[in-house]
């Protein structure tokens, strides 16, 4: 009769183990019975970049990388992205249901009326040189935000991570606005809570000298289907982050803060920046084939941006949604040039055996910038675009780590390859 155990036999001692599997997974901790001797320390586990090690249960997001699926509390991406809007899923998302009439009204009233900043917020972020990228903006006003609000330091009242939650989800498309503006020498545009989330943050984006912003309602619903799909993607280096620093009990602010820097990175968030001055790089079509040889030949130096995913080796999910609508958005918006040099790039690369072979596919940054710019985003904004919805999926993390027993505060382990023990030698000693 099948068991659901893992035998190990440690052929330093011909001793055998039975392990508990549960859930596809053996306790890492399990393993530390297997000692070659009375004062080994045991055995571990060797995972750099976490690949092939689960850090936690969670009920949030499922992905099915092989079938590329996504789905969240359940309800696979495609449906939410046509049918829901932005602040429905990430109430789902947190709250682990879809909201009824009352509870939507009223998260929505919460959100809507936790907008406004301190106006020493923006004092803060006029310090800012001109030319400040707006992540770096990001990063430091939200990890000051937690300077305003001391009750953040209460992470195991429920009602003071509620309270923070609506503050971060409210707030970020403010600050990431203002970051806009001040880059742009435009004064700040306050938020307009007659208008959905999306469409108040194009007005906080773009409104001028008229009185109220009229929102483009296909523009408007490109954001929701966008900010949808990047509201959460489980254990990704961002969420990683907000875990691991919100594992010390530190306020949401500043776990926050920590999941934006982590989405700064062009292998992270930064990658539909990327995408962008990628294709700029290229410049037109004639030049793709060069350009496939240089990464193909560079040893993986030089990549295809918005190309490969960790977990997807099918198609990103996301980035069949956000082509199809692309379309759509090029109706309103003058068609985006780069377009055409995208759609070459990925039909010769989905044709050439290297990225075959390595199961390379479009990701969701591969068109999502093609989007943001026709809309009128300047590129230095894409990451912080992509921040924007995540936050909920983060703090959606956090609040279950915070109520998961077993949490505790993050610390891997290391295998030590450095010196052996040895004596200080003084400087005129040394050779
Ligand atoms: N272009 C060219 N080659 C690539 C690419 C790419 N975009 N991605 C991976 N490869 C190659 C690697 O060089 C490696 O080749 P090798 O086996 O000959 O050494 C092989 O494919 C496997 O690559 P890994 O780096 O091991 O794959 P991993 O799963 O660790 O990386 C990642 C995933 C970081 C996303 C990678 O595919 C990448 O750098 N892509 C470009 C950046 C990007 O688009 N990031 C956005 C990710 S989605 C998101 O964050 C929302």
């Amino acid at each position: 009769m099948s068991k659901n155990t893992l035998t190990i036999t440690d052929n330093r001692t011909g001793k055998s183990y039975e392990i508990p599997i549960q859930d596809g997974t053996i306790r890492a901790l399990d393993l530390r019975q297997i000692k070659a001797s009375d004062d080994d320390f045991g055995l571990m586990t060797y995972d750099p970049a976490l690949t092939n090690t689960a850090s936690c249960k969670s009920r949030i997001t499922f992905i099915d990388g092989d079938k590329g699926i996504l789905n969240y509390r359940g309800y696979p991406i495609e449906q939410l992205a046509e049918q829901s809007n932005y602040l429905e899923t990430a109430y789902l998302i947190l709250h682990g249901e879809l909201p009824s009439k009352a509870e939507y009204d009223s998260w929505t009233y919460n959100i809507t009326h936790h907008t406004i900043v301190h106006e020493n917020v923006k004092e803060l972020m006029g310090a800012f040189r001109y030319d400040a990228h707006p992540m770096g903006m990001l990063i430091s006003t939200v990890a000051a935000l937690s300077t305003f609000y001391p009750s953040a330091k209460d992470v195991h009242d429920p009602k003071a991570r509620r309270d923070q939650i609506f503050r971060l989800i409210a707030k970020l498309p403010t600050l990431a606005a203002f970051a806009h503006r001040h880059s742009v020498g435009m004064p700040y545009a306050y938020p307009d809570n007659d208008l959905s989330y999306c469409g108040n943050f194009l007005n906080m984006m773009f409104k001028m000298t008229e009185t109220k912003y009229k929102v483009d309602p296909v523009l408007e619903k490109a954001l929701e289907v966008l900010f949808i799909l990047h509201a959460d993607h489980e254990q990704n280096c961002s969420t990683s982050a907000m875990r691991g620093v919100g594992s010390s009990e530190v306020d949401p602010y500043s776990a926050a803060a920590a999941a934006i820097a982590a989405l700064y990175g062009p292998l992270h968030g930064g990658a539909n920046e990327m995408v962008l001055r990628m294709l700029e790089e290229i410049g037109s079509k004639d030049k793709i084939p060069a350009f496939i040889k240089e990464v193909k030949t560079s040893g993986g130096e030089v990549r295809l941006m918005g190309f490969g995913h960790r977990v997807y080796k099918n198609y990103d999910p996301r980035a069949k949604i956000i082509k199809k609508m692309a379309d759509q958005v090029f109706q309103v918006t003058k068609r985006n040039p780069l377009l055409d040099i995208a759609l070459e790039l990925e039909r010769i690369a989905l044709e050439d055996e290297y990225f075959v072979k390595r199961r390379l596919y479009p990701n969701v940054d591969f068109y999502s910038g093609l989007i943001y710019q026709a809309t009128g985003f300047p590129v230095d904004m894409f990451p912080v675009l992509f921040a924007i919805p995540r936050v909920s999926g983060w703090l959606a993390q956090w609040d279950e780590m915070m109520q998961d027993n077993e949490q505790k505060i993050a610390r891997p382990r290391q295998v030590y390859t450095g010196s052996a023990r040895r004596d200080y030698v003084p400087v005129p000693a040394r050779g």
